[in-house]
């Protein structure tokens, strides 16, 4: 037989460990995985000299945006960005406007979004009004729940926990996970009011409001609402050491719970906004050097099941507003995530086993990514080349985002994807996209 396309003199990242071999591509799958003399031929050959094809990266926690905020991102630049950082699946999230909290409104974005992604894209939703359309959207091939606990975003008050259990419990029903935004909303109100009150009105104050025993006290909850569900709770980005502590140990007792930690808390600590002024404003803000290196530590010990972006694009407008209280929290980094892994393995800080663990295999464990997240016959070939050792300098001027501006603007990193194969098809070459809008597919089961 004549496969679609084949890749040749590569060093594929397996389960099993890292092979020289070549990949044949059939229909979107991976065929076989051999010796290039094992490999069925061609219509295509594309020779990859040697370099290492890992799974693509599945990011778990990004803000797409588009329709009424598509001038922030929209699914076309947001997927470019994602292809541009060897990203080749993304869960949208939905606080977006409208918000997606229904199943209508659920559709209505995966119809918008399958004529303009170039990636592959998974949604959550948030919780509706009512508890019967849980079903209805987890119908409509909703891949997993969200919910701000310290704040409304969709139908369900957070602060009504004999409702909120119930919508845990219903969308345990259709086997959903439940992203969890941890953060305590009273005790954060309080810290608003009285720095307001004293007339704080600096960076650092944005960081006290949102401060560790908010996101403690957060998680806290979040644990108690996976013992009282019993649905699978993921917690979005832990920022702080105690905050995982807590995660850690409620999975020792057998709680099913997982986290995420971003790039940014890994590497950033809360003095780096002196440098970098208000793109560096995130929620949760960036923490203290001992929760940077604890995180650190977590990692490499696999204490952290997933690293995800958090890419939340603002404009630069609305990244310098005139009071802290009035800024948009949020920074970009689809087109940076890997890189900077990449970067901590050539730093000697983790191993590729580890990026691979948490930028892929669990990511599609956890969010019930069917056939992807791993190199193996049968699976989808969502591929990304990437040129280990390659020295290159962060330039946001050159991202597909629409937000041009990150933290890490000026780093020289080290580990550059190359090559981004979604649904087996070349989408990225050396940061050009080479696929049309549209080619991503929606994932919904
Ligand atoms: O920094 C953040 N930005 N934190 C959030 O929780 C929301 C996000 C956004 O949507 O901009
Ligand atoms: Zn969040
Ligand atoms: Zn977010």
């Amino acid at each position: 037989m004549t496969v679609d396309l084949v890749l040749r003199d590569a060093k594929i990242y397996l389960p099993s460990g890292i092979v020289e071999a070549g990949l044949a591509i059939e229909d979107g799958r991976i065929f076989k995985v051999a010796k290039e003399s094992n490999l069925p031929s061609a219509s295509e050959k594309m020779d990859l000299n040697g370099m290492l094809v890992l799974p693509g990266v599945i990011d778990v926690h990004v803000h797409l945006r588009d329709q009424e905020l598509s001038y922030k991102e929209d699914f076309y630049t947001g997927t470019c960005a994602a292809a541009n950082g060897g990203v080749t699946l993304v869960i949208d999230m939905p606080n977006n406007k409208p918000v997606t909290m229904t199943s209508a409104a659920l559709k209505e974005r995966m119809d918008l979004a399958s004529r303009r992604i170039v990636v592959n894209v998974a949604f959550y939703s948030a919780f509706p009004r009512e508890i019967s359309e849980i079903r209805r959207i987890a119908n409509a091939g909703a891949k997993a729940f969200k919910i701000f606990l310290s704040h409304t975003v969709g139908g369900l008050d957070p602060n009504n926990e004999k409702s909120v259990i119930e919508a845990f419990m219903e969308a345990a029903k259709s086997n959903l996970p439940i992203a969890v935004h941890a953060e305590d909303g009273l005790l954060l109100q309080e810290n608003i009011k009285s720095l307001r009150l004293e007339g704080r009105d600096d960076l650092y104050a944005f960081s006290e409001a949102h401060s560790p025993e908010v996101e403690v006290r957060g998680i806290r909850r979040a644990m108690k609402l996976a013992r009282e569900s019993c649905a699978h709770v993921h917690v979005c980005h832990v920022s702080t050491a105690d905050g995982l502590r807590i995660i850690s140990k409620a999975k020792s007792s057998g709680l099913p719970v997982s986290c995420e930690v971003t790039p940014h808390h890994l590497l950033l600590s809360e003095e780096y906004v002196d440098k970098v002024g208000s793109i560096a404003l995130i929620n949760p803000p960036l923490r203290s050097r001992e929760d940077v290196l604890y995180l650190q530590r977590a990692l490499k010990e696999g204490l952290i099941d997933i690293v995800a972006s958090d890419h939340a694009p603002h404009t630069l407008k609305e990244k310098e507003g005139s009071s802290v209280w009035d800024i948009s929290a949020g920074m970009v980094g689809l087109e940076t995530m890997l890189p900077l892994m990449l970067t901590m393995f050539n730093r000697g800080q983790i191993s590729i086993q580890t990026i691979v663990k948490v930028l892929a295999e669990k990511p599609s464990k956890i969010f019930r990514l069917k056939d992807r997240g791993v190199i193996r016959e049968g699976a989808y070939a969502d591929l990304v080349v990437v040129d280990i050792k390659r020295e290159w300098v962060i330039d946001p001027s050159e991202f597909y985002s629409k937000a041009k501006f990150s933290p890490f603007e000026g780093w020289v990193v080290k580990g550059k994807p190359v090559k981004t194969f979604v649904n087996g098809v070349l989408s990225m070459d050396e940061c050009e996209i080479v696929v049309k809008p549209g080619h991503g597919k929606i994932i919904v089961n």
